[in-house]
């Protein structure tokens, strides 16, 4: 038995998961970033069905996703002002705050932290879903533990299968990485993970300088683990443009923009208008296509640090980092 697919549009299809969350079922739905697997946040015997689905490790956090910045006080303690003015400038959007979570928020959801992960997607479908469903709605990426995240429905059921209730088709997701998680719990701002909202914008909201926070620093956000966003085929970043390759080999290459070069099995292009921002939309496409070709390698070419940029290549080193 497969997983039965539904389109998002579809307001009939729309109630129906909002009915499956809330009597605790799980349900696949697109986001502006990526595919979400979603479980009622308050209810731990659906979040728990989340993580075998995944097979995902329990110490890893979600994120509780909402349908308004007005339902917040449900889960975390919203008072810093920093929060209202960053909700009013990126919510709903690809934006998730940490922040000191209240005592309805399961352990399991924050893996025990006094923090909770909260944002507002920004996604017709998924803010239906949240609104119909009337429930803060637990959800990490859709795709099996530490592999590349789902920008389709198809890439959902291809992983996830019938181990979920119902999965909401709402085509290609628009941002493409995963949302920006910045911590304000406990003084300085820090960003945990780079993603779709771009560090240059939230350090002009906020009026300092950010950081991406080093590992060492972040072993309260294990969806920075090293080797997370990972091909099954090994992947090598480059220092600068592609070479040609001279010696035979069944070698694939991510480029960032189109190229000369010669010798490979596979070549994806992210971006013909040298757009980050486009790269970023057709990333993890590109990479599972690569990866579905049984390639001894793949090659990626960096794109620059800027933008969207800056979590591209966040998630190349770490699917680098797999096997080094
Ligand atoms: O765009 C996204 O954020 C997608 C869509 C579905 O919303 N979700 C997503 O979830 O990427 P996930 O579980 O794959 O990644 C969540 C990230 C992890 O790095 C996790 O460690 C971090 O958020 N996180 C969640 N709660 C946290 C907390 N209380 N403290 C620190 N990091 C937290
Ligand atoms: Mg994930």
């Amino acid at each position: 038995m497969s997983a039965r697919v539904a389109p998002a549009a579809d307001p009939a299809a729309i109630a129906e998961a909002a009915t499956i969350l809330r009597n605790g079922g799980i349900v696949a739905f697109p986001t502006e970033t990526v595919y979400g697997l979603g479980a009622n946040a308050l209810d731990v015997r659906a979040v728990a069905r989340v993580f075998e689905a995944k097979a995902r490790p329990s110490f890893d956090p979600l994120i509780v996703h909402l349908a308004g910045a007005g339902d917040l006080s449900t889960v975390a303690d919203g008072r810093d002002p920093r929060v209202a003015r960053l909700a009013a400038r990126f919510w709903p959007g690809p934006l998730t705050l940490v922040l000191p979570r209240r005592p309805a928020v399961p352990d399991l959801v924050t893996s025990g932290l006094d923090t909770v992960g909260v944002r507002v997607p920004d996604h017709p479908a998924a803010h239906a879903l949240l609104a119909a469903a009337q429930v803060p709605v637990a959800a990490p990426s859709a795709n099996l533990f530490g592999y590349v995240s789902p920008t389709t429905a198809a890439h959902v059921v291809e992983q996830l299968g019938d181990a979920v209730d119902l999965v909401l088709d709402g085509g290609p997701c628009r941002v493409g990485v995963e949302s920006t998680v910045l911590s304000l719990a406990g003084g300085a701002p820090r960003l945990l993970r780079p993603g779709g909202v771009a560090r240059e914008d939230l350090e002009r909201a906020l009026g300092v300088t950010l950081e991406v926070a080093p590992p060492a620093e972040r072993p309260l956000a294990p969806g920075q683990l090293l080797q997370h966003y990972a091909t099954r085929t090994p992947l090598r970043l480059l220092n600068g443009r592609p070479p040609d390759l001279t010696s035979p080999g069944r070698v694939g290459l991510l480029a960032f923009t189109p190229t000369p070069a010669r010798g490979y099995v596979a070549v994806e292009v992210l971006a013909t208008d040298g757009s980050p921002v486009t790269a970023a939309a057709r990333l993890f496409a590109a990479l599972r296509r690569l990866d579905a070709l049984g390639l001894e390698l793949i090659l990626a070419e960096p794109c620059p640090e800027t933008g969207l940029g800056l979590a591209i290549l966040d998630r190349l080193r770490r699917a680098a980092a797999r096997g080094a």
